[in-house]
């Protein structure tokens, strides 16, 4: 499949970065209400600095926004540092005026993980479903922790992570050895990734260049997730040139 997704490519990560924070901004500024998807991830870092700094120079609000993340390590509470509650408070919610009622991230902690997963769908359906949802990709094709053989009509549910997620992310950006890295993960589905209006999917550096252009120009299949996208009325790739560097167009 050729697909439809739509790419950019930029010169450097903060360009990219730029890009991306300047689609929320006015997502937010056209629509106050809006419903916003998150991802965490050390490539969605430098837009949430800028869109913290955006919306204080251009007085844009997220007093109204409601917001929802991808995913969250199975085990870990919200207090937990490597915990993406952590990540999301520490990097963009407490800069902004989103108030913290309205940010979804799932509990790690919870009892009944398929009680929470449902929950999670029920209120994402109740607000309207996402308008705009941000997603970085794992070194293996990998959308939020939807490992390499996901189906396509997944919903949130309790995932396995592979080695190579547990060795990614434990190369000492987040846990320092790979034993800290939690084996399972409350992950959104590629069914609850797809359901969003518009999609906009980051990726920097050389490291992902293979992953990228097979979620662009390889096959539409589960074994690269990100390939899941192709189809999706509304999806945009922002790339550096290093993770662009394997497309062949
Ligand atoms: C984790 C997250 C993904 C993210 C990926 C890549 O596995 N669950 O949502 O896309 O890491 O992260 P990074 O941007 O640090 O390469």
């Amino acid at each position: 499949m050729a697909g439809n997704i739509k790419i950019v490519v930029c010169k450097t990560s903060e360009e990219v970065a730029k890009k991306c924070a300047g689609m929320f901004i006015e997502q937010v500024r056209n629509k106050p209400a809006s419903v916003l998807g998150f991802a965490t991830g050390s490539t969605p870092e430098k837009t949430y600095a800028e869109i913290a700094r955006l919306s204080k120079a251009e007085k844009v609000s997220f007093a109204k926004v409601t917001s929802f993340n991808l995913d969250e390590y199975w085990g870990l509470d919200g207090d937990h540092d490597q915990s993406y509650r952590y990540f999301m408070n520490d990097k963009l919610f407490n800069h902004i005026d989103i108030r913290t009622w309205n940010t979804n991230v799932l509990n790690g902690k919870a009892r009944f993980p398929a009680v929470e997963c449902q929950a999670y769908e029920d209120k994402i359906v109740s607000v309207g479903g996402v308008d705009l949802w941000i997603l970085g990709i794992g070194n293996n094709g990998h959308i939020a922790f939807n490992e390499p053989g996901s189906p396509v009509d997944s919903r949130t549910r309790l995932v396995s992570l592979t080695q190579s997620t547990i060795e990614s992310n434990s190369d000492g950006r987040f846990f320092k050895n790979a034993n800290e890295v939690p084996r399972c993960a409350l992950s959104t589905g590629i069914g609850t990734i797809r359901d969003a209006k518009k999609l906009v999917l980051l990726a920097t550096g050389a490291k992902k260049a293979d992953a990228v252009a097979k979620a662009v120009e390889g096959a539409f299949s589960p074994d690269v997730p990100a390939s899941l996208l192709q189809d999706h009325p509304d999806c945009t790739f922002i790339l550096d040139t290093d993770s662009a560097s394997k497309l062949k167009k």
